[in-house]
């Protein structure tokens, strides 16, 4: 039987459970909430659309109750606080180091052999702090942000463009904020890249608008998304579980790929049963090289402060 446990029964992790089910990726979902009776009540109003929209996955709610969630395939960790207006993602690092280590302790003492998705922000240290914990391989450890980021990207393409959204390739790399790192080398629409049919200017501005997507609808809607990142986390818990072996953006320790070493970064991936089977290495030019860069030393600073709050 494949079993994919969502711990957090909030926005995203209730959309991801939603997807998960509908999409029949999984046959049983199990949605973990410390708050009492929350995911018991989604879990049974997700299964109550079964009938309506014709899909057989199972889904189970568990208060804090890890004994459920026992020989998952998947773990997805969206548990913790989301980002308020004027809070930024690295605001929220000890609080949510503090959800993510102890959920992840309880996730592994019942699924030792689950591959982990990480969602809680800030993206790329919470899933360090997973990482360590764990104490699994790095290539069973992941994080979240890649897909979503990436979906904005190309959403705003083909707005843009005024074509289908299915028509955009596309790889973005680096830290889940502000220094993210799009690459429009790497867009293509249809096969045609992209910097032939969208003026430098326009995709310079859609680059812009992509790196601050996160905020733009925290802004609009007081909170962050959720519709994007729980299908993001579905669409990678699918290529896991049924092993597609598709390419991703994702965020894994990387050990010396692109010359970085130590760091949790977005880099194209081939996913799979394994979790990541191979980080693939672009040839990247010196610009891309620089804002790599940029990200990591982003991204390794905030690892600092988790490093700090750890040893205190
Ligand atoms: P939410 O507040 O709607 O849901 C979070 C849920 O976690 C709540 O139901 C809460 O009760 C639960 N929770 C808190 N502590 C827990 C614990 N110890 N064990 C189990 N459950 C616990 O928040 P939302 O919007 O679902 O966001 C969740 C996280 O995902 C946030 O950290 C947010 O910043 C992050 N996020 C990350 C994205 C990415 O691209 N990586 C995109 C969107 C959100
Ligand atoms: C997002 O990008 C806030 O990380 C969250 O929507």
């Amino acid at each position: 039987m494949t079993k994919v446990t969502v711990v957090g029964a909030g926005n995203v992790g209730a959309t991801c459970a939603d997807v998960l089910a509908y999409r029949e990726i999984a046959e049983e979902i199990v949605l973990v909430d410390i708050k009492e009776g929350v995911a018991e009540g989604k879990a049974l109003d997700i299964w109550q659309k079964a009938p309506i929209n014709a899909y057989d996955s199972k889904t189970v709610g568990s208060t804090n109750d890890y004994s459920k969630t026992a020989d998952s395939d998947v773990v997805v960790i969206t548990s913790g606080l989301p980002r308020k207006p004027g809070m930024t993602r690295d605001d929220l690092i000890e609080t949510n180091a503090g959800i993510v280590k102890m959920v992840t302790e309880n996730v592994i003492k019942h699924s030792p052999e689950a591959i982990i998705v990480v969602v809680s922000n800030p993206l790329d240290v919470m899933t360090f702090q997973a990482h360590l914990t764990s104490k699994m391989p790095r290539t069973k450890v992941l994080g979240m942000a890649g897909i979503l980021d990436t979906a904005r990207y190309r959403a705003f393409i083909a707005e843009e463009l005024d074509i289908s959204p299915k028509e955009i390739q596309a790889i973005l790399m680096g830290g889940h904020g502000d220094t993210m790192v799009p690459l429009p080398r790497y867009t293509t629409v249809a096969g045609i890249p992209v910097t032939e049919l969208i003026a430098k200017d326009k995709l310079d501005a859609i680059i812009e608008r992509t790196k601050f997507g996160g905020g733009e609808l925290v802004k609009l809607m007081g909170t962050s998304a959720w519709y994007a990142p729980g299908s993001a986390a579905a669409q990678m818990v699918e290529s896991i579980i049924k092993n597609q072996k598709r390419v991703f953006p994702v965020c894994i320790k990387l050990d010396g790929e692109y010359g970085i070493d130590d760091c949790y970064l977005g880099v194209p991936v081939i996913l799979g049963k394994n979790g990541v089977e191979k980080v693939i290495e672009l040839d990247l030019n010196e610009e891309e090289k620089a804002l790599l860069e940029t990200s990591r030393s982003h991204v390794k600073e905030v690892m600092g402060v988790l490093e700090n709050i750890a040893s205190k």
